[in-house]
């Protein structure tokens, strides 16, 4: 019997998800809808009457402002911007559901440990376990500029300072007994001081003498998840996350980074099946295979390329404008996210997709639509023997599915692929457990 597939929605709490000019679809009402609650909380009970794991709330904390040296390009097509804080909208979306779980980006360069640990916890307390958290080092200059920052921190820096924020985190989360919470009307002892351990740290980037300010919550800390994709980032993600969040081109690619990674958890001393694979897709789907290629089509060409660059600009910290949009796209330096970079530079290198070289022009068009996440097209039986065959093929255990039209496409993936998976034993029909973790360590159907 074949293990189930962890799914979760990818999503940004913005106008656009990660298709640059999708909020212009006919199908989209995100574009008017997003600052309220409703829109979400419906997106929330229709991912829970399809099962799945969580939504992954993307997140960042600047306009991207690379492209041109200015935000126009941003501001016009609503590139992740405007972007309101994920953390705000979880608890009315956990209000509406009962299992279904919120993994969050929080930026371990700009939260102090002390903040991200006290509303991480919170959060758990708030859904009943159901808190992850997508660690990242963030990205791009405006971030840094809007912190009071005249510079990033350099790359590999971010990663020495963020494992050292991970330990103080996990100090605090330490820093309460299970039981040292008495909460005793007859003595009037609230918490036991003996079993509360201020953690005293004293680090190179850190100092936090304090004790959690959350007691100690459901699931203890948010399951972690990690998406560094350079040499850095893979070492930290090997460290310290139980689900790494890869975006690849092609199976071939996912492979090879989630070897990859395996060889740096096995180093580690750690059990290379502890680290979980979920890959980035987007899922296309129509009631025959020429209908999901037209909506490809359409959506594909909505994508401003201009928007796409300059979200690629900003993710890269480097001004994409000064290459000419018709010549191949050579390596480039860069300081943003590597990773994500290289996917157009080393991975048509290799000639896994039957081309050389990409244009800057095809590079915007290709980035704006998915960020790099594969489209996968098709009925739904189509598209649910891809995502098995992806899985086969990698090792892999699920997906972070980025919606094409929001919520339009969402609701299409659950009426129609998910009973699909369902049939096949791919994807749970029942919840089993209560928190996003056991959502997480679930393997095969009850
Ligand atoms: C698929 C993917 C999704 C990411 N999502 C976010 C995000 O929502 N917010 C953010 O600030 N950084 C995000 N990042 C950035 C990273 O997690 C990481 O901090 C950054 O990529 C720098 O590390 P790298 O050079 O190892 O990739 C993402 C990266 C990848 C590859």
């Amino acid at each position: 019997m074949k293990n189930i597939m962890h799914l979760n929605a990818f999503l940004i709490h913005s106008p656009m998800n990660h298709t640059v000019g999708s909020w212009t679809h006919p199908d989209s009402t995100v574009g008017s809808s997003f600052a309220q609650p409703d829109m979400w909380q419906d997106v929330a009970r229709t991912l829970e009457r399809g099962k799945f794991d969580a939504i992954f709330f993307a997140d960042q904390l600047a306009t991207y402002g690379n492209y041109r040296a200015r935000t126009d390009e941003a501001l016009v097509h609503a590139v992740q911007f405007p972007v309101h804080d994920p953390t705000l909208l979880i608890p009315m979306l956990a209000t509406v559901t009962e299992r279904l779980g919120f993994a969050v980006t929080l930026s371990a360069t700009y939260y102090p440990p002390y903040m991200a640990v006290r509303k991480l916890s919170t959060l758990d307390h708030l859904t009943k376990g159901r808190i992850g958290w997508n660690i990242v080092t963030s990205v791009h200059i405006g971030e840094a500029h809007n912190m009071g920052w005249e510079n990033m921190i350099a790359h590999d820096a971010r990663y020495e300072r963020a494992d050292e924020y991970m330990q103080v985190c996990h100090k605090l989360w330490q820093s309460w007994e299970a039981d040292a919470v008495v909460a005793d009307k007859t003595s009037g002892v609230y918490v036991d001081p003996s079993k509360v351990h201020p953690i005293n740290h004293k680090g190179k980037w850190f100092s936090c003498p304090g004790i959690s300010p959350v007691s100690p919550s459901p699931q203890g800390y948010p399951v972690l998840f990690q998406a560094g994709a350079s040499g850095a980032g893979r070492d930290f993600c090997a460290k310290h996350a139980e689900a790494a969040f890869g975006v690849q081109l092609t199976p071939r690619a996912m492979k090879a980074y989630a070897d990859d990674m395996r060889a740096r958890v096995k180093n580690l001393g750690r059990d290379p099946a502890s680290l979980k694979f979920i890959w980035g897709i987007q899922a296309i789907v129509g009631g025959t295979e020429e209908e999901a290629r037209r909506k490809q089509r359409d959506i594909n060409e909505r994508v401003p390329v201009e928007g796409g660059l300059a979200l690629l600009s900003g993710h890269t910290s480097h001004d994409l404008s000064q290459y000419d949009l018709d010549q191949p796209v050579e390596d480039i330096e860069i300081e943003g996210i590597r990773g994500l970079f290289e996917i157009f530079t080393k991975m048509y290198q290799s000639g896994d997709l039957g081309r050389d070289r990409l244009t800057m022009r095809e590079v915007g068009k290709i980035y704006g639509a998915t960020i790099g996440c594969p489209q996968i097209v098709g009925t739904p039986e189509q598209v649910a023997d891809q995502m098995e065959a992806i899985l086969d093929e990698t090792g892999g255990h699920g997906f972070n599915i980025t919606p094409s039209t929001m919520p339009g496409s969402i609701t299409e993936f659950v009426d129609t692929v998910v009973p699909v998976l369902q049939k096949r034993g791919l994807h749970r029909t029942e919840y089993t457990g209560q928190t996003l973790r056991e959502h997480l360590r679930q393997e095969a159907c009850a």
